[in-house]
């Protein structure tokens, strides 16, 4: 999984600077290319020959290289090494280091390195449990949180002080388990600005009337881990306040080969949309995207995961099928080559037909496995008798609401920026059109209003 990654390891003044060394053998065990970069506190535990001799790379401590010739050919090396790097990993980061990252002071080459990354960022706060519990750290983590960095919680215990409580360092094989996990889930990088991508509001403003009652609100996480990971939503307000709401977005492909696989023109745009809705209504949300879709407009701290064929979204929604919310916004393929050829199959040798084989209906398996209070919104494209077939569907997929669009309306379906959609509840149904992004957020109202 990690042979021939890039990781850079930041490494900050803490006690825990020990435990760097062990993470750095363990990376390069499981092949990864390390580089460290520490600071200058962080030389006070750690020497800088260590980790040279480890990694064998420079260790990088200050911006500025001390002699005349290495200043002019090496003073942007900040830049090249958060270009280097396919993940960057702060263990441990102090108080001091946090707050310096999420208030862009680049007085060090770490600070200034992290600036410049385009890929995640992990940060592991380390610090004595008072220093943790701060106000000020508090807001520093919820801040990096917003700004889509990745926090790793700290463990609870026996802390250098000799007081007990959380602030620990997680052990290397634990923070080495979590690098896996980001490098598999392709996590998107970490912003540097949660705000200042979000979408231009447009004047395009939706229609819609009814409302439905929400369903029961599921008690806050106060767990260390829990207040990092919704650290997110707690900032905002709405009716979808602490709320886990999963989305799916954009086409499944179905590969017969390695070059060719059957698909359907969707760009994900209308998953966005609803993503980015869930979110200003303060949802925590995760959405589940094909690989083409154009993630840059939406708000960093939505946590984002590929997927490819119908039966891998199929796996990844199972995995997080316990959200409070699921919107299955997916163009999901109805039926797949029966067999996969290994290598691309030779024009020659093409057969005249091809087998195929149902895939698995997410909804469907979503409908008949559903906790209690679970809302689950499905998505229709139709081209004829568009409320009688939402309709069968919403019985079909035992889902709560289906909005429904027309394919044959030029301002609707695959690809454009606006939409008009029929959405349809058990009792109610309710037209809507305007922007994709206005739709959403009538949908959600209409959904969760009061
Ligand atoms: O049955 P139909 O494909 O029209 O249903 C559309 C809805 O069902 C969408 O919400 C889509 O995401 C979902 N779906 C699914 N699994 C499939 C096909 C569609 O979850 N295999």
């Amino acid at each position: 999984m990690m042979r021939g990654k890039h990781i850079v390891i930041g490494v900050t003044g803490g006690i825990a600077a020990y435990k760097s060394v062990y993470l750095v053998r363990l990376l390069q065990e499981a092949g990864a290319d390390v580089r460290v970069i520490m600071t200058a506190a962080a030389t006070r535990f750690v020497g800088t020959e260590t980790f040279a001799a480890l990694t064998r790379h420079d260790v990088a401590v200050d911006i500025f290289p001390k002699s005349g010739d290495e200043i002019s050919r090496n003073w942007t090396r900040h830049i090249q090494w958060g270009e280097w790097a396919d993940l960057l990993v702060v263990a441990p980061c102090t108080a001091n280091t946090l707050g310096r990252i999420v208030h862009g002071i680049t007085d060090d080459m770490l600070t200034a390195t992290i600036l410049a990354a385009r890929c995640p960022v992990l940060l592991c706060p380390t610090m004595d449990g008072e220093m943790y519990k701060a106000p000020s750290t508090r807001a520093n983590l919820q801040k990096a949180a917003d700004f889509g960095f990745h926090l790793m919680a700290p463990g609870a215990g026996y802390l250098a002080s000799g007081l007990e409580g959380p602030g620990r360092l997680p052990e290397p094989v634990e923070i080495r388990d979590k690098i896996v996990e980001l490098l598999e889930t392709g996590v998107k990088p970490s912003r540097s600005s949660a705000d200042t991508d979000k979408p231009a509001n447009d004047n395009q403003d939706s229609m819609v009337g009814g409302s439905e009652d929400s369903p029961a609100g599921e008690t806050k996480d106060n767990t260390v881990g829990g207040i990092l990971n919704s650290a997110a939503s707690d900032s905002g307000t709405g009716p979808l306040l602490n709320r886990k709401v999963l989305v799916t977005a954009g086409a499944t492909r179905e590969y017969l080969d390695p070059v060719r696989f059957l698909s359907n023109p969707s760009t994900g745009k209308m998953g966005c949309a609803m993503a980015q809705a869930a979110h200003d209504m303060g949802a925590t949300v995760i959405l589940l995207h094909a690989a083409a879709v154009d993630l840059s407009r939406l708000s960093a701290s939505i946590d984002t995961l590929t997927f490819e064929s119908a039966e891998d979204l199929f796996e990844k929604v199972k995995k997080h099928s316990g959200a409070d919310v699921v919107i299955m916004t997916a163009a999901v393929s109805d039926f797949r080559p029966a067999s996969r050829s290994e290598h691309k199959v030779k024009k020659e040798e093409a057969p005249d037909s091809l087998t195929l084989e149902r895939t698995p209906d997410i909804l469907q398996w979503l409908g008949k496995n559903r906790r209690a209070g679970q809302v689950l919104i499905g998505f229709a494209m139709e081209t004829q008798n568009l409320e009688e077939r939402a309709r069968e569907k919403l019985l079909k997929k035992n889902a709560d609401w289906i909005v429904a669009n027309n394919l044959r309306e030029e301002d609707a379906g695959f690809a454009v920026d606006t939409n008009r959609i029929l959405l349809i509840g058990p009792e109610t149904s309710h037209h809507v059109e305007g922007s994709k992004k206005s739709v959403a957020e009538a949908v959600l109202r209409a959904v969760f209003a009061r």
